[in-house]
Formats: C-alpha cells, sequence, structure tokens
C-alpha cells in the first residue's frame, strides 16, 4: 500500500495481463457478522483484508468471539450463537458502514434480551452519516438507544444494560431511500429475535419509500440463505422472516472478489489499448455470474464500448469502440460502481449523464460533489444536481493534484484520468484512502499497465561514499513511493559473488583481460533480488555481507571495469518502473539515465564523512577506526573519480548539494522542494 502524502501517476500508454481481485468488502463484512452471530466455527476463505473488514473484526473480537487466522485470507470465526459472552463494549469502527449499521441492529437486539449496553462510535466521517431511521426502527420494537453525539448520527449507545421486553408482534416500519443498510442491518440481525417466546416470532419487515440499491439486499438475502435463514420477500416492500429462524454454519465460505473493485478493471479494459502481446485485461475472482449487483457495471461498461467476456470467476476486457460511446444511464442498481463510469465519461464521444445517484451525498463523502470538483480540475464540463451529474469530456485536458475525500474509489476512479491523450501525470493525494477495500490497487493497477520510458520519472543521487547518498535517495523513494536503485549494491554483489567463487578482485588481477571478462560475465548473470527486507544473492540473504568495508572496497575496485560497468547497465534499467525511481551510485545522473528530471549530486566534507560512516558502523556493535576510515574514503574517492569509465563527477545538470552541516530532513526537503519546482503541472488550481 502506498502511504505517501501523494502519488504521481505518469502518463499512462496500454494495458494488459491479469490482476486479482480482493475479496468483496460487502461480502466479507457480512459474512463475518453471521459467521459470529451463527453457533460453531466457520471457515472464512479469500477474505477481504482491508480498514472495514479490521475494524468488523476488532469489533467481533472485542464481542467475544474467537478468530484464527489461518493463512492470507483464510480464517475461522467461531461465532457467540445468539449468546451474548460479553455485555459492554466501546467499538470504534472507522468509517464501515458496513461494520456501524449491521452491529448496531445486532448489538440493540442482543442487548435488549439479554442485558447489556455497547457504545459504537467512529471517524468524524463516520458521525456525519445518518443512521437515524435505522435508529427509529429499533426504538419502534422497544430497543433502548440513545445518541452520544448528534441526533440522528453515531455515535450511540445501545441497550441499558437490563433485559427489556421487545414488541415483534407488529411490522417494523424502515425507510429505503437513504441507506439499504438500514434494511440489511435488519434482515441480518431480526433472526436473533425470531426464536423469542414459545413458538418463536414471525418478524414482518415493511419497507416505507422507494427501496434503493436494492442488489445489496440480494447479498444480505443470498448470505442469510448460506447460513441457514431463508427470508421471504413479497415486491421489494415487505420481507418476512420465519419464527424460529437460526444462523447455522455453512462450515466453510469463500467470499468473491469484489465486483466494485472489478469495476476499475473493466473500465481500464475498455480505456487502455491493449499492451503488445496482451489480449487485454483478465479480473480474476468475479465473473458475470457473480451474486454482487455491481458485477452490473459490466452491461454499463459495455454500451460505452467496452468488449467484455466471462468465465466462471473471470472476466476478460478489451478495448472496443474509441472513443467511449457516451451514456445516459440510471445507475440506482450500481451505485458504487458508477462512480466509474464518470471517469469513462472522460474519454466519451459526447457528454455523458449518471442519474439516480442520491445515495452519492451520503457515502464515504459527497460523492457527487467530490467527482464534479475532480473531473473540473481534468478540464471536463460538468453540472451537478440533487441526484444527478452529467460530465462533458475535456476538450483540452489539465491536470492538478486529485484530493481525495478519504474516500477509497476517488482515488481508484482518477487513477484512470492518467490515460488522457494529452500525456499529462495524474497526482492521486493521499492514496492510502484505497486501503477501506483495496489496498493494493495501485500495485496492481502498475503491474499490469505500461508507460513510455521516458515518461517514468527517475530522482538520481550521486555522490562519493558516505556522503548519505543512500539514506537520502532511500528517504525520497519512501516519500514518493518510487521504486529505490542503490546500483552501489549491485557492484558490491559482484565483489561477494567473485570472492564466493574465490575469484581474487585485487587490482593487479583485474588488469587480466580474461580475469575481467570472467567478472564481467558474472556481473551479466547476477542472481539477485530485492525485497523490502533483504538482499539475496544465489538465494542466499547477504544484506550484512553487502554492506561491509570489504564489499564497498571491492566494489570500487570491480567497478573500475569497463565491462562490468557495461554488463549491469541493462539491470540498472530494469529498475525503472512505475510509478517512478529513486536511483543513488555515482553514474546515475551522468551514464546510467542523463534524461533523468531531477539529478541531485551530494557530497559533504570527507572529514565529516569519515565520522559519519564511524557512528554508524559502531551504532551496529562493529568496531572502527576514524582515522582508517578517513584514508579509506579517500582512497575509494580517489579512485571512483579518476577511473576512466563513467567516473564520479557531478553531471552538467546536477543540483549540488553539500550537506556537511544539514541534517538528513534538511536534504531531503531540500531534494523535494527541487522535484516539486520541476513539477509545475500540478500547481494547485
Ligand atoms: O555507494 P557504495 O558505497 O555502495 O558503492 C560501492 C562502490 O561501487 C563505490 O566505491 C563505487 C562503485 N559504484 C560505482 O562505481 N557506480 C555506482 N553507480 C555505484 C557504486
Amino acid at each position: 500500500m502506498y502511504s505517501t502524502a501523494f502519488l504521481d501517476i505518469p502518463p499512462l500508454l496500454s494495458a494488459g495481463g491479469t490482476v486479482s481481485l480482493p475479496g468483496s468488502k460487502s461480502i466479507s463484512n457480512r459474512v463475518l457478522l453471521l459467521a459470529a452471530l451463527s453457533m460453531g466455527a466457520t471457515d472464512v476463505k479469500d477474505l477481504l483484508d482491508s480498514d472495514d473488514t479490521r475494524v468488523m473484526l476488532d469489533a467481533l473480537r472485542q464481542l467475544g468471539c474467537t478468530i484464527q487466522h489461518r493463512g492470507e485470507g483464510h480464517l475461522t470465526v467461531t461465532g457467540i450463537g445468539g449468546k451474548l459472552p460479553v455485555t459492554n463494549a466501546k467499538l470504534f469502527l472507522g468509517n464501515a458502514g458496513t461494520a456501524m449499521r449491521p452491529l448496531t441492529a445486532a448489538l440493540a437486539l442482543l442487548a435488549s434480551v439479554h442485558g447489556g449496553r455497547f457504545e459504537l462510535s467512529g471517524i468524524a466521517r463516520m458521525h456525519e452519516r445518518p443512521i437515524g431511521d435505522l435508529v427509529e426502527a429499533l426504538r419502534s420494537l422497544g430497543c433502548p438507544v440513545e445518541y452520544l453525539g448528534n441526533e440522528g448520527y453515531p455515535p450511540l449507545a445501545v441497550g441499558n444494560g437490563t433485559p427489556v421486553a421487545l414488541t415483534l408482534d407488529k411490522p417494523i416500519k424502515v425507510r429505503g431511500d437513504v441507506s439499504s443498510q438500514f434494511l440489511t442491518a435488519l434482515l441480518l440481525a431480526l433472526p436473533l429475535v425470531s426464536s423469542l417466546g414459545d413458538k418463536g416470532q414471525t418478524i414482518k419487515i415493511d419497507v416505507v419509500g422507494e427501496l434503493i440499491s436494492r442488489p445489496y439486499i440480494e447479498i444480505t438475502l443470498k448470505l442469510l440463505s448460506r447460513f441457514g435463514v431463508n427470508i421471504e420477500r413479497k415486491d421489494w416492500s415487505r420481507f418476512v422472516i420465519s419464527a424460529g429462524s437460526r444462523y447455522l454454519s455453512p462450515g466453510e465460505i469463500p467470499v468473491e472478489g469484489d465486483a466494485s473493485s472489478a469495476s476499475y478493471f473493466v473500465a481500464l479494459g475498455a480505456i487502455a489499448p491493449a499492451t503488445p502481446g496482451y489480449d487485454g485485461v483478465t479480473i480474476e475472482g468475479v465473473g458475470l455470474s457473480s451474486i454482487q449487483g455491481d458485477i452490473r457495471f459490466v452491461e454499463a461498461a459495455q454500451a460505452m464500448g467496452a468488449e467484455v467476456t466471462s468465465e466462471a470467476n473471470r472476466l476478460h476486457v478489451r478495448r472496443g469502440q474509441w472513443p467511449l460511446k457516451a451514456i445516459d444511464l440510471d445507475c440506482n442498481h450500481i451505485p458504487d460502481a458508477a462512480m466509474t463510469l464518470a471517469v469513462m465519461a472522460l474519454y466519451a464521444d459526447g457528454p455523458s449523464t449518471l442519474r439516480n445517484i442520491a445515495s452519492w451525498r451520503v457515502k464515504e463523502t459527497d460523492r457527487i460533489a467530490a467527482m464534479a470538483i475532480e473531473c473540473r480540475k481534468l478540464g471536463a464540463k460538468v453540472e451537478e444536481g440533487d441526484d444527478f451529474i452529467r460530465i462533458t469530456p475535456p476538450t483540452a485536458w489539465s491536470t492538478a493534484p486529485i484530493h481525495t475525500y478519504d474516500d477509497h474509489r476517488v482515488a481508484m476512479c482518477f487513477s484512470l484520468a492518467a490515460f488522457n491523450p494529452a500525456r499529462l501525470p495524474v497526482r492521486i493525494d493521499d492514496p492510502k484512502c484505497v486501503g477501506k477495500t483495496f489496498p493494493d490497487y495501485f500495485e496492481a493497477l502498475f503491474d499490469i499497465c505500461e508507460a513510455r520510458t521516458d515518461d517514468v520519472p527517475v530522482i538520481c543521487v550521486d555522490g562519493p561514499s558516505a556522503s548519505g547518498k543512500g539514506t537520502l535517495a532511500a528517504e525520497l523513494a519512501t516519500r514518493l513511493g518510487y521504486h529505490l536503485l542503490d546500483s552501489g549494491a549491485l557492484y558490491r554483489l559482484v565483489g561477494i559473488a567473485a570472492q564466493k567463487r574465490q575469484w581474487s578482485t585485487e587490482e593487479a588481477d583485474l588488469q587480466h583481460e580474461a580475469h575481467a571478462a570472467q567478472i564481467a560475465e558474472l556481473a551479466a548473470n547476477l542472481d539477485v533480488r530485492f525485497t523490502a527486507e533483504a538482499i539475496f544473492l544465489d538465494n542466499e540473504d547477504v544484506s550484512e555481507a553487502v554492506r561491509s568495508e570489504a564489499a564497498g572496497m571491492a566494489a570500487s575496485r570491480v567497478s573500475s571495469l569497463p565491462e562490468v560497468r557495461k554488463a549491469l547497465f541493462d539491470l540498472q534499467h530494469q529498475f525503472r518502473q512505475l510509478p517512478g525511481l529513486v536511483a543513488d551510485g555515482r553514474d546515475m545522473g551522468t551514464t546510467i539515465f542523463p534524461n533523468a528530471p531531477l539529478k541531485v549530486y551530494l557530497t559533504a566534507d570527507a572529514r565529516q564523512r569519515a565520522e559519519r560512516r564511524h557512528k554508524q558502523l559502531i551504532s551496529k556493535g562493529i568496531s572502527a577506526n576514524i582515522d582508517s576510515l578517513y584514508a579509506d574514503l579517500l582512497a575509494r574517492d580517489k579512485r571512483d573519480s579518476s577511473r576512466q569509465h563513467a567516473p564520479l563527477k557531478p553531471a552538467e545538470d546536477a543540483e549540488l548539494l553539500d550537506n556537511s552541516s544539514m541534517t538528513i530532513e534538511d536534504s531531503v526537503e531540500q531534494v523535494m522542494r527541487w522535484w516539486q519546482s520541476r513539477q509545475q503541472v500540478f500547481a494547485s488550481k
């Protein structure tokens, strides 16, 4: 996941390959709750790991459920079986509507039957999302519910600590036109009380007003039936839970891939030319027979021009008609995925209108306003109303930082604007908000997208040994979400690989052509793997060895061989991948990436550098002598800058940074300022 302040997506060129979807958010949280309310253990597979499921799991644990992790996306939930092992808890539910609403209903009922009191709260935005209609319905049954902040909104408390009698014989009325989650919450929770009394109690729910987002109710009903509760539906206005209904664990239940998340990749396939060698985009995790309503996004995408075929659990998407065809669509049946249509509309042959989307206004953010503001930044003309949005594609594209309103869907949608014909990069602010449903969204996107090599930015940080360039480069890469190339490590690895084979790296021996050729051959075929934590050479963890002074000296010697430098050229270029690269070394700016948009040449006084290296070694428990470190540094500086090939020197267009008296933080800030000043396209409008 990108935890950077912003993520710059370079202009994208094509797409091709396969993406595996994370589990569906709606299914994951419903399944977790149902498993928690059931008797016995349920094995849940392919569960979504995201902010919203995490808060649900935390809440269930607090309520006394046992949850065992079995592997990635696989856990076993042992339910409370309609009992209430914990009668008092404060639950924090983040911004997860799919946790807040059903838990409010379930706990209100359980607290009323068994006696108990629970407080439910979330982040500030959660406290702006209405829940009054659900509370009214619960109060009509006799459940004590108290608002702890504003009337009609969380935080709230359910139950008053003692059992209360519930009135279940009259139909329960609930509004259906604000959020379908109120009805879902009641449907999921009310079977809890259908066994009360001698003969149990048939429970009727009447929907008041037009029921929106019906497909989500279908998911609820289908999952309830997997858990042994069959609810009778009369049109979309009455739901009947028969007396004595009981949740019965299905034993094992797989979670489908998220159909709303699929929409970004369906759109990608429709918008992006196929990468040569690929037949478009393949999406694994859902097929057209999915139980999720958002799968019908596919029809809308097809209407706009996408070519889609489906297998059991998989979709293939290819670009068809281009430009896309504008549409005018009632989107009530695909409220979440419809946001993706708004971005597809930017590539259409005329204005598109998305109607019946009033629910957008009460989601993670006011999504109608958000989509309008952000589409305008790209040059589109946008009209918005209470329940519609009309988007006219840009005649001239522009770009500006996309604000994401802590809304995962806004962030994911606008990544698709990177295919704009003006080849402008797109900046997504706060990219980590995708963690709500798709933590690795951007990684998955970059994995199957291509950009022109020159459009993938490289920041070069060159300089002498111990100037702090490694630390600076790593910090820049972290701040920008870019890949990191520690080119020194490659030369060090060549040195280590040679020594492992007992090949000399002494200067005199390297003079022999055959020996030099052998080492170059080794460099060209290095079996290295970099992970976030370690460096592997021939599958052996060499992270420690690579950093040793001996490896540094060996590197300095083998790196003076032009054959070795040539052998490592391609390997270094392979690091230039989306969304960008920070490369540190000696010749990044002069030889390897001469067209890099930012080159920094970092120096510091040699004494100063010797002291820093000394400190570093001591802190790792390695004994060292400043004077000999100083002498070594001077020797390396001399060799690195006097060698014939790619000697250490600043590129002509490099920014010089002497950090002798600067902190790392100061250096990072300085380079970030240089970088931002080269990103004038993102100057805020
Ligand atoms: O940056 P470092 O200390 O890890 O580099 C080790 C040696 O590798 C350095 O003395 C010179 C060589 N090197 C190089 O020649 N070119 C690079 N781009 C990086 C390192």
